[in-house]
């Protein structure tokens, strides 16, 4: 078939399209508005199963495939919404900035893929008019109704709307619809994911009688605490009659459109709408014989000084980014999935959203709207493969940007995000997009959002790609926003006299794999300086795509180079905090934990004294459950309601607790909603710590220990215990405690872990030193028995491969008759290498059927700098579930500040490790190894061990996938150390 290339013409980007317009359904009448759009009377929805063909290009369709009596029996069915990829058509593909195709804009590959819908519809006999709505294709559609050409459009995230009367009949018509994979909007569409296509958002034609209210802009203005106003502004050729309803749903007034249109409506004692307490008014705008509800909220937003308020009050924006990705539709996301969406981020304290890197379902914004997002609603525009790629017209970036040829093409996708989002009091900043360079296309563009509307800010963090002399971005844009800068980079900011604009983090915090690790710092900072007003972690999900369940019923995730892709970027999708199918990762409540509403902290006198973060609410929502422990167990607790405390003020509270006389002992604060039992906060003091939690029982006198010395190892027997150390490896190799065997190999030192994706830069590092094949070279062993103890005393050179040694220590195992090990080790390390992943050593045991408990952080895998979520307590669980579970299997399982742990076979026999000090430590069923080398989860095999580690220290997590290097404080860089920990045998 040959058609007008439109889809390479960059002044045809809509053809026989409506201007864009504010997004709203019409309704019969004032009863049925309250039900979902699909039931609405004047919306006949075309979702479904269509008839589909797949074409290689579109020249391969033919033309009588479009014409209005082609015989679609024939054809295949797909549903709509959907994307083709996810039904067995075309290449699925993961790409974060390289373009699928030759940059030779605005040409796409001619072996451009087309997805060809069709269906059938009857349109009754009712004069009215009817508009086709597409609310997202990717990436451009052809539009035939009875085998008539009737539109193109294009801007995959954004409506298409199309007045079909005049190429329609009563009865039945013929929809066609060409959607291809690329056009020339696809430069502009180089987002970071799967790369999706066809009709992905739903279809619907609504009936609308002649003469209808087309648009509409809605805004509000806080005149005074007890009053407020809401302007309307229509563009109803015919009256417009508009009712105000209470967020009670009682009627406030009603009020006639002037003959511009305009009308307005006085609000006393308005309730206000932020995210906290999202009070929604309601409007219905009744005109020639169609209702139209409109949900309003009163608020006004402002840069005071460089500080974001909102109604008056400052506020930070606790955010994440979000893509519409679901692992089973891909980019074709329910409203029941973008709700799931959004109710885990409430719970998890969150109030704002970056919806990265194009606008959402028009039904995502009303659910913001309800539940109390901020939302930086973002263009459908990012041109990052310019920057990868290197290779574009003139070699960069700014090209797009540049451009006098495309800058239609940049307007165009500003005025269909603001045209259609402007009503939705969720939307506080417009953002023009997305890593693209800058440009004049991009000042044109912020300047028209001002002038459209003046009510909002515009966010573009791509300007500070192009500075002036001075250093400073273009005055279009209202903020300065960074991604992944450091917390000493933010903090220079605010320390630079020439620096005044507000500034934010849209991405920070890269959430790949294990991480992050490094909320609380940057936390810290955004509470300390007024202008910075928040941050959003990158990013809210994994994506992946599920392929089935194992064996054994696990989920499999895909990701990029599962689908035999010639490129792909990996694992580099699953950066969420929430896995592909919405459990949340523990960085989300590390998250949760880090941006709480109350912060607690223990003065000085032992009493508390609690901070309000709340920007809008009072403290006396929330009841404090307290409780105090004692090594872990709980021995008195209590509750009480907390103080009338607005927001951003500080009070003391007093709890009647006191200190035990004796153990290691804590105060647990729990903030608790009263309303529906919502933890939003919680808090730990530790009131004491003692060293040693279990005691030693003092070696006996005239025990009896026997000791046997060769070349190759030592054995040392007691009554209940036979143990051999190897004199090649400085370690034991069998450990018999009462008959049973406690390790199942020979005790190894390790100074590796299987990296983390955080791990992205220094793992090249850690592979160049091979501390993954560090080997023990034992210089000399010692052994002296006295009075029942046996002290075994070795010089080692923890070797590697070509280089010089990283460790030197000396380790010493002293043996009591009871068969309590005494572990010392004085290890020395190598100046000017890398930090090191850990220092411990690690004991394998033969099975995994095995429990352990600890006393330490938990019940979560947790780090140095990952653990704002776990508390210190008792904890017990299975080996098989200490790992967080990670679509690529990586370092997942430490428990950080463990001061004893015990691992304990069916029976109840087992091993028990005390540390001096606290120590790390992880008992899990795979080795670093065997995680390193498995590509999925699912490839894992089934746990068929103990991996016991027992570490000195192992290096924080932070988030250098894509943010700034680990933080010095949190590597294991120290050039000496001492590890002392002991290992006890027992049996039950
Ligand atoms: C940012 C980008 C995101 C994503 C992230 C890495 O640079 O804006 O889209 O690619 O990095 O996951
Ligand atoms: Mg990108």
């Amino acid at each position: 078939m040959k058609i007008t290339p439109y889809h390479e013409n960059l002044s045809q980007l809509h053809i026989g399209c409506e201007k864009p317009r504010a997004y709203f359904i019409p309704y019969p009448d004032n009863e049925s508005t309250s039900l979902p759009r699909e039931e609405s009377a004047r919306v006949q929805t075309l979702n479904g199963n269509w008839s589909f063909r797949f074409f290689d290009c579109i020249e391969n369709v033919p033309d009588t495939a479009i014409q209005s009596d082609a015989d679609l029996t024939l054809w295949n069915e797909i549903p709509v919404p959907s994307c083709w990829q996810m039904h067995g058509y075309d290449q699925i593909q993961y790409l974060n900035s390289r373009y699928p195709f030759p940059i030779d804009p605005p040409f796409v590959p001619r072996e451009n893929p087309v997805g060809l819908y069709a269906r059938d519809i009857n349109i009754p006999d009712d004069g009215m008019s009817r508009y086709m709505v597409f609310e997202g294709v990717d990436s451009c559609f052809y539009l035939w109704i009875n085998g008539k050409f009737a539109a193109y459009s294009q801007v995959s995230h954004c409506i298409s709307e199309i007045d079909i009367t005049p190429f329609i009949h009563h009865g039945k018509n013929r929809i066609t619809v060409a959607v291809l994979k690329w056009c020339d909007g696809s430069y502009l569409e180089d987002q970071d994911k799967f790369r999706f296509s066809g009709i992905f958002r739903e279809v619907y034609i609504l009936s609308r009688p002649q003469n209808h209210l087309r648009d509409m802009f809605i805004t509000s203005e806080i005149i005074s605490k007890d009053k407020a106003v809401i302007n309307g502004e229509t563009d109803s050729p015919a009256t417009v009659t508009v009712s105000l309803f209470s967020p009670d749903g009682d009627e406030i007034s009603t009020t006639d459109a002037d003959e511009n249109g305009r009308f307005s409506f006085e609000v006393n004692k308005p309730l206000l709408w932020n995210a906290e307490q999202p009070n929604l008014y309601r409007l219905l705008l009744k005109c020639n014989g169609e209702v139209i509800p409109q949900n309003i909220g009163i608020r006004e937003m402002k840069l005071d000084n460089s500080v974001l308020t909102l109604n008056g009050t400052s506020i930070k924006l606790k955010g994440v980014n979000r893509h519409d990705s679901n692992p089973f539709t891909a980019a074709a996301v329910t409203t029941e999935q973008m709700e799931q969406d959004l109710i885990l981020m409430k719970r998890h304290n969150i109030n704002a959203i970056r919806t990265s890197h194009y606008p959402n379902d028009p039904r995502f914004l009303e659910l913001c709207d309800k539940y109390g997002f901020y939302l930086i609603d973002e263009a459908d525009n990012e041109c990052h493969g310019m920057h990868a790629g290197r290779s574009g017209p003139d070699k960069d970036w700014h090209y797009f940007g540049d451009s006098p040829e495309w800058r239609g093409a940049f307007s165009d996708r500003i005025e269909r995000l603001v045209e259609r989002d402007k009503n939705r009091p969720c939307v506080i900043f417009w953002s023009l997009g997305n890593e693209s360079g800058f440009g004049k296309n991009y000042i044109d563009c912020a300047k028209w959002i001002h002038r459209r509307d003046p009510f909002r800010f515009v966010h573009y963090e791509g300007a500070q790609t192009r500075l002036d002399e001075n250093g400073r971005q273009d005055s279009s844009l209202d903020m300065v926003s960074r991604m992944y800068s450091s917390v000493e980079w933010c903090s220079d900011y605010f320390n630079n006299e020439n620096e005044h604009l507000p500034f934010m983090l849209c991405e920070y915090c890269h959430a790949m794999g294990n991480g992050p690790g490094d909320l609380k710092e940057y936390w810290d900072l955004i509470y300390s300086k007024e202008r910075f007003m928040g941050a959003f972690v990158w990013e809210w999900c994994d994506h992946a795509v599920y392929s089935g369940l194992t064996p054994d019923g696990k989920p499999k995730f895909l990701y990029g180079g599962d689908f035999g892709e010639q490129i792909h970027d990996g694992n580099f999708c699953v950066d969420g905090l929430v896995s592909p199918d919405r459990v949340p990762h523990i960085g989300l409540k590390e998250l949760k934990s880090v941006i709480q509403p109350v912060r607690a902290d223990m003065l000085e006198d032992g009493t508390v004294k609690l901070t309000n973060l709340y920007d809008f609410t009072d403290l006396s929502v929330f009841k404090c459950c307290w409780e105090v422990t004692e090594n872990g167990i709980t021995v008195k607790h209590g509750e009480i309601d907390c103080p009338n405390l607005p927001p951003h003020r500080e009070a003391k509270i007093n709890l009647p607790y006191t200190v035990p006389e004796t153990g290691n002992c804590c105060l647990n604060l729990r903030f608790v909603r009263k309303s529906d039992s919502f933890e939003a906060a919680s808090e730990q003091f530790e009131l004491r710590r003692q060293s040693n939690i279990i005691s030693f029982p003092e070696p006996k006198e005239n025990n009896f220990i026997s000791v046997c010395e060769s070349d190759s190892d030592i054995t040392v027997n007691g009554q209940e215990f036979s143990y051999t150390y190897d004199k090649k490896s400085a370690a034991f190799c069998r450990l018999e405690y009462k008959g049973k065997k406690l390790c199942g190999e020979t005790m190894k030192y390790i100074i590796w872990r299987a990296p983390t994706d955080n791990d992205m830069s220094i793992r090249a590092k850690w592979n160049e030193f091979n501390f993954g094949r560090a080997f023990p070279r034992v210089i000399t062993t010692e052994c002296e028995t006295t009075d029942g103890i046996c002290k075994i005393t070795s010089d080692v050179h923890l070797s590697v491969l070509f280089r010089a040694c990283p460790i030197k220590m000396t380790a010493v195992y002293t043996v009591y008759s009871s068969g309590e090990i005494k572990t010392e080790i004085d290890a020395s390390v190598l100046p000017d290498m890398p930090y090191l992943p850990r220092f411990g050593v690690m004991l394998i045991q033969p099975d995994a059927n095995r429990t352990v408990e600890y006393f330490g952080y938990g019940p979560d895998a947790c780090y140095i700098d990952k653990r704002r979520s776990a508390k210190i307590g008792l904890y017990t669980m299975p080996v098989t579930e200490t790992m967080e579970n990670l679509i690529r299997p990586q370092e997942c399982a430490n428990r950080y500040g463990t001061r004893w742990a015990k691992v304990t076979d069916a029976d109840g026999d087992g091993i028990l490790f005390i540390g001096n000090e606290q120590f790390d430590f992880a008992a899990q069923p795979y080795t670093p190894w065997e995680l390193n080398d498995a590509r999925h989860n699912f490839d894992l095999k089934k746990p068929q061990k103990t991996v016991i580690t027992v570490d000195y220290m192992q290096s924080g997590i932070g988030s250098n996938s894509c943010g700034p290097k680990l933080s010095e404080k949190y590597q294991l860089n120290d050039s000496h150390f001492n590890f002392n920990f002991r290992i006890r045998p027992f049996r039950k």
